[in-house]
């Protein structure tokens, strides 16, 4: 299990703080990137993405809570993530989306809210090479994890088995040292708050791990 950490509830000193974050044993940088119209937060422009990540070295994993998909999916792929991944529920056309990302030589991910189930999603899932499961409604860190993703996170397990599909699984929100058992199938588990609430981001990612 890889841990992706989001550095959205930082609220002093973000660069020396993402470096601090880039620094430790995390295996991504998730950037949470909030458009004011899918959501209501408002964060980073690809101008001070670039200019906060200008000396970090983890691979990047951008998860998109935007409503413009196109606009954005043209900005961010400048900073060549690992992984793009936007909102089935932002997306008219998702098959159009996936295609488009997978043409810029991006692996691309699609994410649903709390309460968008797996089923809507079944006839992308072989085009996928990430699927983000919210626990918590996209918009804001430090919330409660929802307990009804767990269903969803075995769901996904399964169907990639029997098909053999190829995407991984994503986990966002509210995830500490008790919600994580709750996400052992999951490939990709995306901290927040509770890595950088803590001074100790290392400690915090070694409780984490084991
Ligand atoms: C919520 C974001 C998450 C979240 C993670 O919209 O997508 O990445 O901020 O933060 P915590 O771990 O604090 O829930
Ligand atoms: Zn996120």
């Amino acid at each position: 299990m890889k841990l992706s950490a989001s550095f959205l509830s930082i609220k002093n000193n973000l660069k020396e703080n993402i470096l601090k974050l880039d620094k430790t044993t995390i295996d991504y940088l998730h950037l949470d990137i909030m458009d004011g119209a899918f959501v209501s937060n408002k964060t980073w422009n690809i101008k001070e993405i670039k200019d906060l990540l200008k000396k970090t070295t983890k691979p990047l994993d951008v998860h998109l809570m935007v409503k413009d998909v196109y606009k954005y999916i043209d900005d961010y792929k400048t900073i060549k993530p690992t992984y793009l991944t936007f909102h089935y529920e932002a997306a008219k056309d998702p098959l159009e989306i996936i295609n488009y990302i997978k043409k810029n030589k991006i692996k691309v991910g699609m994410s649903i809210k709390p309460n968008t189930s797996v089923q809507e999603i079944f006839p992308y899932l072989s085009q996928l090479d990430l699927v983000l499961v919210m626990s918590v409604e996209p918009g804001e860190g430090g919330q409660d994890f929802l307990i009804s993703t767990v269903n969803k996170i075995r769901l996904l397990d399964e169907i990639r088995k029997n098909y053999e599909y190829h995407y991984l699984i994503e986990v966002d929100g509210g995830i500490n040292d008790e919600t994580i058992q709750y996400c052992m199938s999951a490939d990709i588990i995306v901290v927040g708050s509770y890595i950088t609430s803590s001074d100790d981001y290392q400690g915090q990612i070694d409780k984490l791990k084991t």
